[in-house]
């Protein structure tokens, strides 16, 4: 990333206010990955792909992967794209990508998608509900940015393509490889293929209110058993009996408010939550398990440890804990590895930890030794 970039002046006076072009923000860029990857992914029956046709102008239309290599040669020179989510799970140097983005918390990254597309190819004028980085591969990309929409403004479905009907553009920018377009929440935005063009976005997550609500609350019913129910609150004769007594639900009320209202728990959630992985199956436990010694004779050597590019790593220091959150689930660690702990969560395919890191901590190394068994860490 351009050591130029100031990135606390660009959280300060750009992040989720205004759209931003930041000119070779990636000096030098290639491909991370070559567009008959991309293709042969977009094959693949479980890769989340879609080819988006802008038939006559206008007159949208997408089709979902897995493709067969016969749609791709049957398309036409131009007015197309293919867009492949969450490239990063399954390329280590697109993942090395997200990995630049150290400026925001690293739990806010969902994940890379890769669209390639044909001359005047793009998926039509839109907005999106999250933060995006939109960084120029190969090629040249017209962008077109628009307004901050108004709450609920509708997206048109045109066969299965969500098109912003009354698209004004405010700016418009022609992206060189290198050059990154930021779009915060909300923002209409539209980019169109000058020739052959990439691009990564860089999505970040902005979970719904409606899904944090349902995912608290199933980890609240999974913690109250069935012999905890209601109690009356001041138990008398009803002035009616088929009248419903607001006092009647005071101590119920305040027990349920208790329960939600529970920041530990509800961070802890969160950290299993936001970790959970899109793909499990991309975890491989270790046909032999591996012992701890063995773990750390190996990384005495030349052996490192990297992530499973679909595993998620986050920690939280909690009041009297620290927690590592590895594909969804909880490992308590004692306060002092935290040290350890922050670099094993950054302990990409490109940056490794060693074992002199980790021989200090004996329950570090055997929660270590757990994740390289399932399948979270590698070691190579
Ligand atoms: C694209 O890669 O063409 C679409 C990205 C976006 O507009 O969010
Ligand atoms: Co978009």
């Amino acid at each position: 990333m351009n050591s130029e970039f100031d990135a606390a002046d660009f959280l300060q006076h750009d992040w989720q206010q205004r759209p931003r072009v930041i000119r070779q923000l990636f000096p030098g860029f290639t491909d991370a990955i070559a567009p008959e990857e991309l293709a042969g992914l977009a094959c693949e029956e479980y890769v989340e792909s879609r080819l988006i046709r802008e038939r006559e102008t206008g007159r949208w239309s997408l089709q979902h992967g897995p493709f067969s290599e016969s749609d791709f040669t049957r398309l036409p020179n131009a007015g197309w794209t293919v867009l492949v989510q969450a490239v990063d799970q399954w390329v280590p140097e697109v993942a090395a990508i997200r990995q630049q983005f150290a400026f925001i918390p690293q739990w806010r990254i969902e994940d890379v998608m890769v669209s390639y597309a044909a001359d005047g190819g793009g998926v039509g004028p839109h907005y999106d509900y999250y933060d995006v980085f939109l960084l120029q591969g190969s090629g040249q990309r017209r962008w077109r940015v628009g307004p901050r929409v108004a709450p609920e403004t509708p997206l048109i479905n045109q066969d299965g393509v969500g098109i912003l009907p009354d698209f004004t553009s405010v700016e418009e920018f022609i992206l060189n490889p290198g050059d990154a377009l930021y779009v915060p929440p909300q923002f209409a935005h539209w980019g169109t293929s000058l020739g052959a063009s990439t691009c990564y976005s860089i999505g970040f997550r902005a979970p719904s209110v409606a899904d944090m609500l349902e995912g608290y609350s199933d980890d609240l019913i999974a913690a109250s058993p069935a012999d905890q129910r209601y109690v009356d609150s001041t138990p008398q004769r009803p002035r009616q009996p088929g009248r419903l007594d607001a006092d009647d639900l005071t101590a119920t009320f305040a027990e349920l408010q208790r329960r939600f209202a529970d920041p530990t728990r509800f961070q802890r959630w969160f950290g299993g939550y936001c970790t959970r992985p899109k793909y499990p199956e991309l975890r491989e436990p270790l046909e032999v398990p591996l012992q701890r010694d063995a773990l750390l004779q190996a990384l005495s050597g030349p052996a490192t440890l990297q992530h499973n590019a679909g595993s998620r790593f986050i920690y939280q220091s909690l009041v009297d804990s620290l927690v590592l959150f590895v594909d969804g689930e909880a490992h308590d660690l004692p306060a002092e590895s935290e040290m350890a702990v922050a670099l094993l969560c950054v302990a990409t395919t490109t940056a490794t930890i060693g074992a002199d890191k980790l021989s200090d901590h004996p329950e570090l190394s055997d929660c270590i030794v757990n994740l390289v068994n399932q399948g979270s860490l590698l070691l190579v």
